[in-house]
């Protein structure tokens, strides 16, 4: 798969809560779609999959900046979050 990194199903993103994918991505699970960011929070790095979600907030857990993770716009702290494309696919 040229460029393509296979996350795991729908069904695990959704039981399993974020998940650390190759290349620093961080994938979650939220109302019934996956999204994927940059792990690094763009304030000074800390590592977004140890922060939380809530309601479509992701806030890092370091200085407290918040996330929309549909859009990528903050809400307080930092830049913008760079959001990856993910594309569904069958497995069988
Ligand atoms: S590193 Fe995330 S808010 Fe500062």
């Amino acid at each position: 798969m040229n460029g393509w990194i296979q996350a795991g199903s729908v069904e695990e993103l959704r039981d399993q809560g974020p998940k650390l994918i190759k290349g620093g991505i961080v994938v979650f699970y939220h109302e019934d779609q996956v999204h994927a960011l940059d792990n690094r929070c763009p304030h000074l790095g800390f590592p977004l999959h140890m922060g939380s979600l809530c309601n479509g907030i992701l806030t890092c857990h370091w200085h407290h900046a918040r996330f929309d993770v549909c859009s990528g716009e903050r809400s307080t702290l930092g830049q913008m979050m760079f959001l990856y494309t993910i594309l569904p696919f069958m497995t069988d």
